[in-house]
């Protein structure tokens, strides 16, 4: 099969075209003819050598994301047959013809969807579903700020807190940004280079702070967060692209009752993310079916030029989603 690989580490030049054996499927598994693979931050990350797969991924082919037919089914897997069209989270190899995916982590693709628009979903709808509803534990009605609001994580944290009847604030690095996130349905965008987002905070939200913060800027962000969360908030980290070792005003976090975590979701098992797939389709798809999500792609390029799609990555001029399709 045809896969894009990482030579070596990296700029986006390192991403090429190969020859690859298919991969060898498990009894659990699903075999997958990929149509198209979403590409995301952690990508990046790993082309140039700083997030290691874990054992068992493919070590040179990136993708965390695909969409395609199943081509052939484990002995023991009991959903899907051959020809069913799946979204699905997979370890890692996902920029290939062919990956191989555990049948839990697999989810039906939406009718209403093309292939390239599913495979813009599971890496950041799992995402944000264990870090907001289930870690963050988002309740009804509870406010929340999400950084990067325009980003792969950022639309659908959007659209999800909505959808469920969650008031949402984010932080965004331009006004075009800005406006793209309250078209999605942001209640409020702050651009960071204009205002300093804990002083809207306080003031959008009358000096009480919203209930959870997705973040993934750490660094001099999180003072700001912890300033800008309600008493008995929670701050969930995903990253922290500005900095890992941080300050923080412990007598805040004991004053307001603060939680403050945090997860990665690629070394979690099969179980924990399957978990997570039952309740994206129980709790998630129908609005996908209802249109009151949408995917919001902001480019599609061909795999073999996957290099000039990490570069419009790097560049962060997107707007949403960047996918390869084959
Ligand atoms: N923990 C997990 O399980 C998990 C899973 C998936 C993703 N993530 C993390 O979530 C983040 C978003 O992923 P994504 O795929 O949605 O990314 P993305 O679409 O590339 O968006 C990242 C955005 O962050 C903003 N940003 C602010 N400071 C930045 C900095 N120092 N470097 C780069 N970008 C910066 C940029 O928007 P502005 O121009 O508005 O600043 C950029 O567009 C990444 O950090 C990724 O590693 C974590």
């Amino acid at each position: 099969m045809k896969a894009v690989v990482i030579i070596k580490p990296g700029g986006p030049e390192v991403l090429q075209i190969a020859e690859r054996p298919k991969p060898a499927y498990g009894p659990n598994e699903v075999l997958v003819n990929v149509a198209a693979a979403g590409i995301n931050r952690p990508d990046v990350f790993q082309r140039k050598g700083n997030y290691p797969p874990p054992t068992g991924a493919p070590q040179d082919i990136p993708g965390l994301e695909i969409a395609g037919k199943v081509a052939e089914v484990g002995a023991d897997v009991t959903r899907w047959k051959t020809g069913d069209k799946v979204c699905a989270l997979v370890m890692g190899g996902g920029y290939a013809e062919y990956c191989n995916v555990p049948e839990g982590q697999c989810l039906p693709v939406p009718d209403n969807l093309s292939m390239a628009e599913a495979a813009s979903l599971p890496e950041t709808f799992f995402t944000v579903w264990s870090n907001v509803f289930d870690r963050g534990n988002l309740k009804l009605g509870e406010s929340l700020l999400v950084h990067g609001g325009s980003s792969g994580i950022g639309v659908t944290a959007i659209q999800m807190a909505r959808a469920l009847g969650n008031p949402v604030y984010v932080t965004a690095g331009s006004d075009e940004k800005c406006r793209f996130c309250e078209e999605l349905g942001a209640r409020k965008a702050i651009n960071y280079n204009n205002e300093d987002f804990k002083i809207a905070i306080a003031r959008l939200t009358n000096n009480k702070g919203v209930d959870v913060i997705l973040d993934m800027i750490g660094g001099n962000y999180t003072p700001g967060n912890i300033q800008s969360l309600a008493n008995e908030g929670r701050l969930v980290m995903i990253n922290a692209m500005k900095g890992k070792d941080v300050q923080v005003d412990l007598s805040a976090v004991m004053r307001k009752r603060l939680i403050i975590t945090g997860s990665m979701l690629r070394s979690r098992d099969i179980a924990f993310k399957s978990a997570i797939a039952q309740n994206l389709e129980k709790n998630i798809w129908p609005f996908l079916l209802s249109g009151k999500i949408k995917t919001v792609i902001h480019s599609v390029f061909p795999a073999g030029e996957a290099a000039k799609a990490h570069q419009l990555m790097e560049s962060s001029e997107h707007m949403g989603k960047i996918v390869l399709v084959f």
